[in-house]
């Protein structure tokens, strides 16, 4: 998900960058006073990292993530990049962007393809409100080719997740799965069988999720159903059941890249074929996506409600209880700004003091935004190899190289530093890069 060209091409031209990795951060390792926020690829930093996919549990504290806008009822029409903006251009206010992401989004004959260049890590798109419960449909065509993973999924900035997603080797099956705090569990699989060739045809897929029960939809069908009552943890005591605000996200990505984890690729379908007919014809592998339409659960209690202007927790346990559905602010006034300091590099304050004091030093502040080199993250882990064949894919985690975002590199370990972000494999990913951008050269942005 996180791209780095865009960024390159953003903030090369105006700043130092440095390729360097940001810190780490996990439930175990929360992130510095300095760098506070926790991005959803499991690295520390301000701005961008604040915002969207910011981890409240592993970040400084609680505070440090920005609130996050709450659930809006709307068709997204796919038809035009209006609504969109890179993750290097978004301050966190909903009112200027439907979605927010990074790769290469472009619309072609009314609807958007999501696309995935020779050696890219594809693209990814997530909604810039929040769905508490609710449902979201989306109308698509998946791409195809082995090794080429599309994904429709839900994911919440404490990685409960719920997804579709397909592998593009078999063009007949979609594959469901859900977490409860970026847990994984082999068993919370489950395939759903297409009545047409995935690829070809567009099928409407939903996902329908309420405190009791998520429903996964094809062509308004039901084919999975999961209760809540099925997922007690006695040895937690709670349920590891999704249940916490969500951005609706989609990508594709290359699960089959030649450096991720074997477990991984043999997932995806093999590895990647650069050179395929695809690449060929189009010069990139795409998804096609028509429509996405978002319900909100609209309680008039909490769980599920959307009154205010955003969502917050209040607890580390980050189970639905501990959420609010407040007034407070999203936005940030510059990519140096925190949860913590919303205002920090506002740029009318700046250029009135006249001195954005470059000894500010420098911070992270698009993750998995990268430049250059490559450090790769090892997708890690447990769920690298113990997934080649569970059809779950936990294991694609890995490919992070630095010469582009990544959207799966945190992913994976059970153990360790990378605990708690293993979330992310579903198709969002991070990058092991960041962008280290000195403060002048934020404010020209
Ligand atoms: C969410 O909150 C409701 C109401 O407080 C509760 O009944 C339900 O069990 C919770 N759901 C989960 C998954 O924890
Ligand atoms: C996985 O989830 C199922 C269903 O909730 C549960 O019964 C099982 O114990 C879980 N397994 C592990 C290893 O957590
Ligand atoms: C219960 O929760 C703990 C802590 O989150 C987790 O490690 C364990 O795998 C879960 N057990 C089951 C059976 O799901
Ligand atoms: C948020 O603002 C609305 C409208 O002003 C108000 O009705 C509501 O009570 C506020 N919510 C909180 C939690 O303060
Ligand atoms: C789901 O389908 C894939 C092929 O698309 C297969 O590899 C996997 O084993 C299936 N998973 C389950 C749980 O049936």
């Amino acid at each position: 998900m996180v791209r780095t060209s865009v960024l390159g091409a953003a903030l090369l031209g105006a700043a130092s960058v440095l390729a360097v990795d940001p810190p780490s951060c996990s439930l175990d390792k929360k992130c510095p006073k300095e760098m506070p926020c926790c991005s959803q690829y499991g690295q520390c930093g301000v701005g961008a990292y604040c915002l969207g996919g910011c981890d409240p549990r592993m970040s400084y504290s609680l505070d440090s993530c920005l609130p996050a806008p709450v659930c809006k009822d709307k068709v997204y029409k796919m038809d035009s990049l209006d609504r969109y903006k890179d993750i290097s251009e978004y301050l966190g206010d909903p009112k200027t962007a439907d979605w927010v992401g990074q790769g290469e989004p472009l619309i072609y004959q009314g609807n958007t393809l999501l696309t995935m260049p020779p050696k890219s890590v594809g693209t990814v798109l997530a909604t810039t409100t929040y769905m508490w419960y609710g449902s979201v449909r989306a109308r698509l065509k998946t791409s195809r080719g082995r090794g080429v993973v599309t994904a429709f999924i839900l994911y919440s900035d404490v990685k409960d997740e719920i997804d579709f997603e397909w592998v593009g080797v078999d063009l007949g099956t979609v594959q469901t799965n859900y977490y409860f705090q970026g847990i994984p569990n082999y068993t919370n699989t489950g395939n759903i069988s297409i009545s047409s060739n995935s690829y070809e045809d567009f099928h409407d897929y939903e996902i329908q999720w309420t405190p009791d029960e998520i429903r996964w939809l094809v062509d308004g069908k039901v084919g999975r159903v999961k209760k809540r009552s099925e997922t007690w943890n006695a040895t937690a005591n709670q349920w590891d059941f999704p249940q916490t605000p969500a951005r609706v996200q989609i990508s594709i990505w290359p699960g089959g890249l030649e450096t991720n984890a074997e477990g991984t690729i043999n997932w995806a379908g093999g590895k990647i074929d650069w050179e395929s007919d695809e690449i060929k014809n189009y010069g990139y592998y795409f998804a096609t996506f028509a429509e996405v339409e978002v319900k909100c659960y609209r309680t008039d209690s909490p769980p599920g409600t959307n009154k205010g202007i955003s969502y917050y927790y209040t607890d580390y346990r980050a189970t639905n209880d501990t959420v609010v559905d407040g007034n407070k602010s999203t936005v940030i006034k510059s990519l140096l700004a925190t949860g913590l300091d919303p205002t920090k590099g506002d740029p009318a304050k700046a250029s009135k003091s006249g001195s954005a004091s470059a000894a500010e030093s420098s911070v992270f502040a698009i993750p998995g935004g990268g430049v250059g080199i490559g450090n790769p993250v090892p997708g890690s882990s447990s769920g690298s190899d113990g997934s080649s064949g569970s059809g779950t894919g936990t294991g694609r985690s890995s490919f992070c190289d630095g010469s582009s975002f990544s959207q799966d590199c945190t992913g994976g370990s059970d153990a360790g530093e990378n605990a708690g972000v293993r979330g992310v494999r579903s198709g969002l990913g991070a990058s092991a890069f960041a962008v280290v951008v000195g403060i002048a050269g934020l404010l020209f942005l």
